[in-house]
This record gives structure tokens, C-alpha cells and sequence, in this order.
């Protein structure tokens, strides 16, 4: 069945939500028949573009990307992340770029970072009949602001701040809310708060759905990952034995072999110059 953001919201309390990002149609297509919903997550920045962080993200890139993965999907509900400063400046800035993500992207959703200072915006966007998804916690924009990247909400005033802030947004109008990197007892009481989904990423068992950037679940990325990536498949150690067994093969003359090769008459060749 098609998912879309009122079939993503039932599902609270019914079933649990499984949710991977993608930025590309092959990745989309792999994933098609697999997952509620897929995200086009600003972290594309990082893991496809091989910048720092993601605050360099553009509207142009988000688009590019989004309408891709659209591409490669027929079933899930595909979200698109709102990049830095594309909603930052006003409730109109932030409808105008959402509906950039709709129509020329492809999105049938957005998400954008932040609590209640940020409700004017989800409720313009809401408003102009584009579901919007909230994201709470650890938010990756706000790197500078932070400190770092490191589990928010914990101590009493910061766990009352985010429970307050996902309160706020489901007033606004979210259909779902991304946790991220929050302790798990915290995720599990906004989970029971709220009346919309909570998508988490490192922040436990209890959300009603769960979220991961598919390069870190399939171990391509390399260095220090963290604590909340699972890897389902080792893909980067057999992609790096697949390009050097080529290599290999290449230089040894071994590929390509008589059933990589087309023939001809060899009668045809005869006396060309
Ligand atoms: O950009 C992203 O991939 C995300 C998810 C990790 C939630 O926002
Ligand atoms: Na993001």
C-alpha cells in the first residue's frame, strides 16, 4: 500500500514505522518494497558530498537529490530535509521553500529542525497542505549552538525544555517527530506525550519508529560511528574486496574473460587497413 503522511501518522500505536534515508534512484529502489518511509536527509552533505557538517546543504542540492530518489520510489512516503536558512528567516521564506521540495523535488513531505521557536513556520507550511515532520534532540544544524555533536535532554530543565518543544510542534501541526540522540527514558515518556509518531535515531526502543543514514547501516562509512548505528551488512569491506580483486584482474589480463566479450566474423577484418 502507498504510505503517505496520514497512513505514517495512524500507524501510532499500531505498528512500528521503519524509516532509512536515500539520495539517489538505485539506493530508492532498493529500498522500495522495504520501509514505511524514505528521507532525504541533509546529511547528504556528509556522506555524499564529504563535507564537515551540514550546514553548507542548498536548496538546489536538496532538490537534485530529491527528485531522484522519486524516481526510484512507488511505495513509501518520501520526506525531504529543509537545509540551513531555508526556513530560518520567516514563515513565507519557509512555506516558499517547502513547496520548492513539493514541486520541483518531488517530496510528499518536509522536515525541518527545532522546537516551538519554530511553529510559526510548521504551521505556514502546514497550512499550505504540505505535511511537515519535526525533529527534536540532537539537531545536527545547530552544531555551533550546541557545542557539538552530543545526547541532548538530559538533566531535569532539558528534558522538560524537549518534552515541551514536542508538545509545541504536534500543536503546530507534525505528523511525526525525529528524536535524535536523546536517552531513551526521555524518547519513551515524548513518545507516550504525543499524539504523532516519534522517529528515533540513538534514542532507543521506545519511539514509534526508528531512522538510520544508509551508509552507516550498511558499514560504508569509515571512523568512529556512533553508539546508535547498527551495521546490518558490512558493504564497505566487500565493496573494498570487489575494487581490488578488479583491479587485480585487470592487471593480470584475467578480465575480461570470453563470456564479458562480443565476436565477430574475423573474415571481416581481413586485408582493412
Ligand atoms: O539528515 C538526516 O539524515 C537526518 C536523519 C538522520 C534523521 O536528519
Ligand atoms: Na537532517
Amino acid at each position: 500500500m502507498k504510505q503517505t503522511a496520514v497512513t505514517f501518522r495512524q500507524a501510532k500505536g499500531q505498528r512500528k514505522l521503519a524509516m532509512l534515508t536515500a539520495y539517489d534512484a538505485t539506493i530508492a529502489r532498493l529500498m522500495d518494497d522495504h520501509v514505511d518511509a524514505v528521507l532525504v536527509g541533509d546529511s547528504l552533505g556528509m556522506v555524499m558530498l564529504g563535507r564537515p557538517d551540514t550546514l553548507s546543504v542548498t536548496m538546489d542540492q536538496m532538490i537534485h537529490h530529491c527528485a531522484a530518489v522519486s524516481r526510484g520510489l512507488t511505495r513509501p512516503l518520501l520526506v525531504c530535509d529543509m537545509p540551513f536558512m531555508s526556513y530560518h528567516l520567516s514563515p513565507q521564506q519557509a512555506c516558499a521553500n517547502a513547496g520548492r521540495l513539493v514541486q520541483e523535488g518531488r517530496a510528499q513531505a518536509v522536515k525541518l529542525e527545532g522546537g516551538r521557536h519554530f511553529c510559526p513556520q510548521v504551521e505556514a507550511i502546514v497550512q499550505a497542505s504540505i505535511p511537515v515532520m519535526g525533529h527534536l534532540g540532537l539537531t545536527p544544524q545547530s552544531l555551533h549552538s550546541m557545542g557539538g555533536y552530543k545526547v541532548q535532554g538530559r538533566g531535569r530543565e532539558a528534558a522538560q525544555a524537549l518534552l515541551d518543544d514536542a508538545r509545541a510542534l504536534e500543536q503546530a501541526g507534525v505528523f511525526a517527530i525525529v528524536l535524535e540522540c536523546v536517552p531513551a527514558p526521555l524518547a519513551a515518556l515524548v513518545s507516550r506525550s504525543v499524539g504523532v509518531p516519534t522517529i528515533g535515531i540513538g534514542a532507543g526502543p521506545d519511539c514509534d519508529g526508528q531512522v538510520l543514514v544508509w551508509q552507516d547501516m550498511l558499514g560504508m562509512v569509515d571512523g568512529l560511528s556512533p553508539k546508535f548505528v547498527k551495521h546490518y551488512a558490512e558493504l564497505g569491506t566487500a565493496m573494498r574486496q570487489a575494487f581490488q580483486t578488479y583491479a587485480d584482474e585487470v592487471r593480470a589480463g584475467t578480465f575480461p574473460a570470453a563470456e564479458h566479450t562480443y565476436g565477430m566474423d574475423e573474415k571481416d577484418l581481413e586485408k582493412l587497413y
